[in-house]
């Protein structure tokens, strides 16, 4: 798997097929950050949410985990053009399935259309070892897909995501063949539910989760 492909044009499609509704998505609890010293960012691309989060708060410490050496030059780029200087920002270039995450570093981890790009058992492996790196009082935000459960716009969501699965397989030559929610996993590693939005017909969706110290 690697995005370097389609790092250039990532923006672009995002706004030829979605318009503004995905970044609506991305940053719609961008405000339940506010108490959150550290912030990690899973898979952050070409950084469009971090320059929200800069924009509000300057002064926030980020890493940034990314394993597309094209996307983080985006990103950079992205910062400077916004007036933000890159050097503040960690940025790690690796696969996050092998990276070693430190023990109860971070007040919040962001997950933005990341998730969805692992199989069912790497999604477990993933959240269950990054989650060690959340501290006790952690709140998770996750924007991604969701197959709706009414019976049209859930025909809609398959004819979408077939599709997408698809198009990431042939470029990306991603792993995952189909959407794995992750909630069980985060319940699992000591998550709840605190907030959830749906938009777009069910297709994406915002939630909030946060781990009771
Ligand atoms: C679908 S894009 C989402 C980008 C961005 N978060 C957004 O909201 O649009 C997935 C991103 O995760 C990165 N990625 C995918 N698999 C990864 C992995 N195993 N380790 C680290 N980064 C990964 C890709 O390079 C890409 O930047």
């Amino acid at each position: 798997m690697n995005f370097d492909s389609i790092a250039p044009i990532y923006g672009l499609l995002e706004t030829v097929t979605a318009g503004p509704a995905v970044q609506r998505c991305r940053t719609a609890f961008l405000s339940s950050l506010e108490n959150a010293s550290h912030v990690l960012l899973l898979g952050e691309g070409n950084g469009r949410f971090l320059v929200e989060l800069l924009k509000r708060w300057p002064d926030k410490r980020v890493t940034v985990i990314d394993s597309s050496a094209r996307m983080l030059r985006i990103l950079e780029r992205r910062l400077i053009r916004n007036g933000i200087d890159p050097a503040n920002v960690e940025r790690v270039q690796t696969d996050v399935r092998d990276w070693n995450p430190p023990s109860s570093r971070f007040d919040a981890i962001v997950a933005n259309f990341f998730l969805d790009c692992f199989r069912p058992i790497e999604l477990q492996t993933l959240i269950h070892s990054v989650s060690r790196s959340a501290k006790p009082n952690a709140i998770w935000l996750v924007a991604d897909f969701r197959h709706p459960t009414q019976a049209l716009r859930g025909l809609r969501a398959a004819i979408i995501l077939g599709v997408m699965y698809r198009f990431f397989r042939l470029t990306t030559r991603l792993d995952a063949q189909r959407l794995t929610p992750p909630d069980r996993h985060l319940e699992d590693a000591g998550f709840s539910l605190r907030e959830r939005q749906n938009r777009d017909w069910g297709l994406l969706h915002a939630d909030v989760w946060h781990r009771a110290g």
